[in-house]
């Protein structure tokens, strides 16, 4: 048996095996991620056949069991990796679990059950042949006009890697060579949330200064917590689009931070080169820019086979460029499994595993922990024993489509609307009714309006509803037309007739409960002045209806912050807890300063006490790591989970740094009337700054240590720490 066939060497030698004996053209198919529906499927077996396609995206269960068994037949039989948006859950696949979203999943705070979340999505990708998901997501959230601040973890930068890092541990699991195992693909490399006005895909005005200080973290921290693949974003940096900037792949990417896995390009990046940024006057040059930059797979720019094999023929490009490239394709390859038997045996075992009990479980519980209670004024929430009838009013208490959000089969590959999910669902109006009809409670249901158009409304119906119950459930947001990408909303305002249905409720005089349905923060301070509870759920997916209710109805306590703020206008943005002090900067003539709610802010149905913040030491040089350890006292009548946060100033540094970052938290349950003493750790080496000149430095001088339930001041104690 060839080498590279047995499965006794190493990966690495059985790299070298087979790279010895492939041509260039056998070498640039490696390369190569074909779309499955942007072809025909003769076309795509040509791609297997001919020009030797290592991997293809959004092919699915038989097709992609086909393909792999052609790609055997090959004169190397190479296998094929096939990848996927399994964004929350793998829901491009109708009967999987549809997990919340990012952005919802973020608001647990929880690694624990992310990871959960993340183990269920790869043995679900996986039984169905797949090999990769295109997630996470760790872009910073920070322009809420960006139509994919739902795909992120918010806009903290620690935060983000911590739930990065946990996520990517459950989709690759203990190896990637198990059956079970899929590998993760941090996106988008690099400050592509950041692009100006929140215009997707457009310029980013950032320094490098900047994209260490505040975009690299998260990434840093996927490469060390072993994340397989790497997705260059659609982006430009000042001019430079990203899959053609050495600097960000070579020399920082892959020599700084030492990533040794692959890096795939976003969909049509290189033709992208040509057609809408401009940097590439015909498709060879932008084949020459991306190979030189340092992407090793290129998504969906067919034509790019032609121009590299012709570079390296045309002695352009060395062979030897195209051979590193395709050694890190080859190793993830041989670490998977994939030229192994047993890997492929195992996999056609676990058919029964879509949205089983056990995953059902996972994200019953972790949608539980991602609501959070955002108003709860005169305790309004737990519906008590006087309500004996309910109405649930508003355009998204009954959709489906709003609540699962972008990256479901109704969005993609191609957008199936009408599609009935096979597994289980509680919309918000079926997880509470289902709950009020065990306790004997009435429920009465209008749809009020249209979220986009204005001439779908009947606001007289709804209010006749309305006044027909006890108290007003009001199911508002956004849908999915508005989330995702190319959909960049410039005004965050409630759209359609949603406003003036809630003021129309509002003054009904009944008690009015607001849940939020969206993708993402929207300008709503009416909601915040006048529901008297809100519940956001942004997209909770499949069980979002019935984590809801039981937070309505008080048999679960919610415990979720929020990992993104709220403004109270568009025009505010961005507003983004850990901004820089400025001169006159801070603040608008016309806003307040603050935003509607912040960062690391929700409330529970019992209360938190916050004592004796006290530090290891309070004098300490760059290599220690301290404690930070403060009294928690649930002060409440009933359990509750806190999550403890730590933000940290540096008083006076030699580049302006924010106000305040997050650098640590803890989610602890704690029983009523209960103290527990919370140790955290703090790495002094991680109260760096980054200055002008692109070094990492911890400045000896004064920090304040700020401890609590939220990032408002108001929320924190303060503790001061001397760097020497
Ligand atoms: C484009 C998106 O930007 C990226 O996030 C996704 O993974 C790829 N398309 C593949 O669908």
């Amino acid at each position: 048996m060839n080498n590279y066939q047995n499965s006794l060497p190493s990966p690495e030698q059985r790299v070298i095996d087979l790279l010895s004996r492939m041509s260039i053209e056998e070498k640039i198919g490696q390369m190569m991620q074909i779309s499955y529906n942007q072809v025909t499927r003769d076309e795509a077996e040509d791609w297997v056949t001919k020009r030797h396609a290592g991997s293809f995206l959004h092919a699915l269960g038989d097709d992609a069991k086909h393909l792999q068994e052609l790609s055997k037949s090959t004169r190397l039989g190479i296998p094929i990796i096939f990848g996927i948006d399994a964004i929350h859950g793998h829901a491009l696949h109708n009967g999987a679990t549809v997990f919340p979203s990012q952005l919802s999943i973020s608001c647990s705070w929880n690694e624990k059950l992310i990871e959960e979340a993340g183990r269920v999505t790869a043995r679900e990708a996986a039984a169905d042949g797949l090999h990769w998901t295109f997630s996470p997501v760790l872009c910073v959230g920070r322009d809420l006009r960006w139509g994919r601040i739902n795909e992120t973890f918010g806009e903290d930068p620690y935060l983000i890697g911590v739930l990065a890092s946990a996520i990517i541990k459950g989709y690759q699991g203990k190896s990637l060579s198990d059956s079970d195992s899929i590998l993760a693909c941090a996106k988008h490399y690099l400050a592509y949330g950041e692009s100006i006005g929140g215009r997707d895909s457009y310029d980013t005005e950032v320094s490098l200064r900047k994209i260490r200080e505040t975009f690299l973290p998260p990434f840093k921290m996927a490469v060390d917590a072993g994340c397989a693949t790497i997705m260059a974003g659609y982006e430009s940096i000042d001019g430079t689009p990203v899959s053609a900037s050495k600097k960000l792949l070579r020399d920082i990417l892959k020599d700084e931070l030492g990533f040794n896995g692959f890096v795939v390009t976003d969909w049509n990046n290189t033709g992208s080169l040509v057609y809408n940024q401009k940097v590439a006057g015909d498709m060879d040059c932008a084949a020459k820019k991306v190979i030189e930059a340092g992407n090793d797979m290129i998504m969906n720019t067919n034509k790019f086979y032609d121009s590299a094999v012709k570079l390296v023929k045309e002695g352009i490009i060395p062979e030897a460029m195209i051979d590193e490239a395709v050694k890190r394709v080859l190793f993830i390859k041989f670490s998977m499994g994939l030229f192994d038997e047993k890997r492929q045996a195992e996999t056609a075992k676990m058919a029964h595993v879509f949205n089983c009990a056990e995953h059902e479980d996972v994200n019953l519980r972790i949608t539980r922990e991602s609501i959070v209670l955002l108003e709860n004024k005169k305790n309004a929430l737990p519906l008590g024993n006087g309500v004996r009838r309910i109405a649930v009013i508003g355009p998204n208490a009954d959709d489906i489509k709003a609540q699962f959000g972008d990256w479901t089969f109704f969005s993609h590959p191609d957008p199936k609307p009408d599609t009935v999910p096979l597994a289980p669902t509680y919309t918000m109006l079926a997880g509470i009714k289902e709950l009020s009809e065990k306790i004997g409670i009435e429920v009465l249901y209008h749809q009020g309006c249209d979220i986009m158009d204005t001439k779908v409304q009947d606001i007289k119906g709804a209010l006749d509803v309305a006044n027909k119950a006890d108290v007003v459930i009001a199911v508002i947001g956004d849908c999915l037309a508005q989330n995702g990408e190319g959909k960049d909303r410039a005004d965050l305002n409630l759209s359609g007739a949603q406003q003036r249905l809630l003021e129309e409720l509002k003054n009904s005089g009944k008690p009015l409960i607001v849940i939020l349905v969206n993708g993402k923060p929207l300008s709503v301070p009416w909601v915040a002045n006048n529901a008297d509870a809100v519940l956001e759920t942004f997209n909770s997916g499949a069980l979002g209806g019935k984590a809801a209710a039981e937070i309505i109805f008080g048999e679960i306590n919610p415990s979720g912050k929020l990992s993104i703020s709220f403004p109270y206008h568009t025009g505010q943005l961005p507003v983004y807890y850990n901004q820089l002090p400025g001169w006159h900067g801070g603040k608008y003539m016309d806003m307040p300063e603050e935003p509607v709610y912040s960062f690391g802010y929700g409330l529970s149905y019992t209360s938190f006490k916050y004592s004796n913040l006290t530090l290891s030491q309070t004098s300490c040089s760059e290599s220690d790591i301290i404690h930070v350890c403060v009294d928690l006292t649930n002060t409440g009548e009933i359990d509750g989970a806190e999550t403890v946060q730590i933000y940290v100033n540096d008083i006076v540094s030699s580049v302006v740094t924010p106000i305040k970052q997050l650098k640590g938290f803890k989610k602890i349950l704690i029983k009523k009337g209960e103290t527990k003493t919370v140790d955290m750790p703090l790495r002094i080496s991680d109260l760096y700054i980054v200055t002008p000149d692109e070094e990492y430095v911890v400045e000896p001088g004064e920090f304040t240590i700020m401890v609590g339930s939220s990032s408002m001041d108001k929320d924190l104690l303060k503790a001061s720490l001397t760097v020497k």
